[in-house]
């Protein structure tokens, strides 16, 4: 076994040898270099744990090769030799971030006695590195994928308030991750080994969700016909996850206040209140302060909950992460389909990183999971993205027609575009999004009534992909042509 590899760089032939004699005997495994050049040539092509250098050489000097090798990350360590009479240069290398020097001619036991403290040091290092990969790996959470400085900071708030029992607002757009946070906030405190119970306020009528929250007593109402524990109860010496929180409407505001104020419940039609030991971690894609400005939400609701508030970023704004999200969810969704992993080609991760995803990382997992599916099996390619992922539109430099504001231009991939699928894709955009009423989508799109019915025609768009365009449709207002046309 080898107890490291060394570069010796020396213009001159013999003292090279030497070197490479003393050092091989001793275990090192040893490679020479006669320039600077050449050093940083091999030392460009593999790493060396040591780096023992002459410094006047002709070309560039010993001094430029430790000014590079120690920028390296981790940095390469270098000892220095010098005549004698130069003191100086290696004091200069010294501060340029040498690891030591040594003087000719050479003593073989200084030799071996600063290399194996370079190494001892060295041996350090990496063990530094170890600890701290080890601290950043046990920092990580699980299932929560994200370097950006901005997701380091939820990292952070995330692991503060996990072993406390305060209450959490997440705040962020939809598919930033609110919930995925919301049960690592659980699954990391005191309360982990007891059933997270999450619970949407807006997926609840408002008619029903007292009574989800709260509970009722036997005959409450018409159908209670035996007493029934709210969500509340149920999480009772655990956590309570109440999603989209802005959507409560002031009465049930109220009544969830009290909860949190006096820690107790009181069961629709009961006279009673129970106690209950509930940690509340609430998410909301609003922004609840200027709900509370707007009359809308409770002041004192508000201020309960925003004890303290985690602040999810868009994804268009730590882009930086995509890459990474993306093998993530590729090798996710292939381990689902029993399929190998498969890489991401250089054009699709370009229209990822350039698409602005308004449904965020949810966005990007379903983009993904369909693009495996589709894929040739060997490479997710931009074939394989969505439409408005291949053709997403940026906000163009250039200053457009007033009456618009801002004008957008396209951004083409590199492999061509074919124009008819593009026009078939808007127009069912068109369709879809204003319920396959005819006229409004023509209007949508700019066109009159009749070119738009045309081209359904010719691109047989119907709303069950079969013949003929399926809802009954209004009267078209105009019949003349449109404003504008393809
Ligand atoms: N940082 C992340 N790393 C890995 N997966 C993520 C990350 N953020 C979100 N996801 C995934 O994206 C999807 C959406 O996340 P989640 O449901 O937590 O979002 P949300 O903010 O609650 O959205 P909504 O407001 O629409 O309810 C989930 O499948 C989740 O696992
Ligand atoms: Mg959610």
């Amino acid at each position: 076994m080898t107890k490291g590899q060394i570069l010796v760089v020396d213009d001159e032939a013999a003292q090279r040898e030497i070197l490479r004699t003393i050092l091989a005997a001793e275990g090192y495994q040893v490679e020479v270099a006669k320039s600077a050049a050449e050093a940083l040539d091999k030392g460009g092509r593999r790493r060396f744990d040591l780096v023992l250098t002459d410094l006047r050489m002709p070309g560039a000097d010993g001094l430029s090769l430790v000014r590079e090798l120690s920028r390296e990350d981790p940095p390469t360590l270098v000892i220095v030799m010098t005549g004698f009479g130069s003191l100086d240069s290696a004091e200069q290398a010294m501060k340029q971030g040498a690891f030591d020097y040594l003087t000719k001619p050479l003593e073989r036991d200084d030799l071996l006695r600063i290399v194996g403290r370079a190494f001892e040091r060295m041996g350090l290092i990496q063990e530094n590195r170890l600890l701290r990969q080890q601290l950043e790996e046990r920092y990580r959470i699980e299932g929560i994928v994200g370097s950006h400085y901005r997701m380091r900071e939820v990292f952070d708030k995330l692991h503060k308030v996990s072993s406390s029992n305060s209450t959490v607002l997440i705040v962020g757009e939809s598919g930033t991750g609110k919930e995925l946070i919301a049960r690592a906030i659980h699954r990391h405190g005191p309360r982990r080994d007891r059933p997270f119970v999450a619970v949407s306020c807006a997926a609840i009528p408002e008619t029903l969700i007292e009574s989800e929250l709260f509970g009722y007593e036997k005959g409450a109402f018409t159908g209670a016909v035996s007493r029934r524990q709210g969500l509340f109860e149920t999480a009772d010496k655990s956590t309570l996850f109440l999603d989209e929180i802005g959507e409560l409407n002031v009465n049930m505001q109220s009544k969830v206040l009290r909860a949190l104020q006096e820690r107790e419940i009181r069961r629709v039609g009961g006279h009673d209140s129970t106690k209950v030991d509930v940690r509340i971690i609430a998410a909301t894609n609003k922004n609840l302060e200027e709900e509370v400005g707007k009359g809308r939400f409770r002041g004192d609701l508000y201020y309960r909950l925003n004890v303290v508030t985690v602040p999810l970023p868009p994804l268009r704004e730590r882009s930086t992460d995509i890459p990474q999200l993306a093998e993530y969810f590729v090798r996710r969704a292939c381990d689902e389909a029993g399929r190998p992993p498969m890489p991401v080609t250089t054009e699709a991760m370009r229209l990822l990183l350039q698409y602005h995803w308004p449904g965020n990382v949810r966005q990007l997992e379903a983009v993904l999971q369909r693009a495996v599916l589709l894929s040739d099996g060997q490479k997710i390619d931009y074939a394989d993205l969505p439409i408005e992922v291949r053709f997403s539109t940026l906000p163009s430099r250039e200053p457009g027609p007033a009456a618009h504001g801002a004008t957008y231009r396209f951004l083409l991939p590199s492999g061509g575009i074919e124009l008819e699928a593009v026009e078939r894709e808007f127009i069912l955009q068109a369709m879809e999004s204003s319920g396959w009423v005819i006229a409004k989508a023509a209007k949508l799109l700019g066109l009159s009534y009749r070119t738009l019915q045309y081209r359904l025609e010719k691109f047989q768009i119907s709303r069950n992909g079969g013949d003929g365009v399926g809802a009954p449709d209004e009267e078209p207002g105009e019949t003349g042509p449109g404003p504008r046309q393809v």
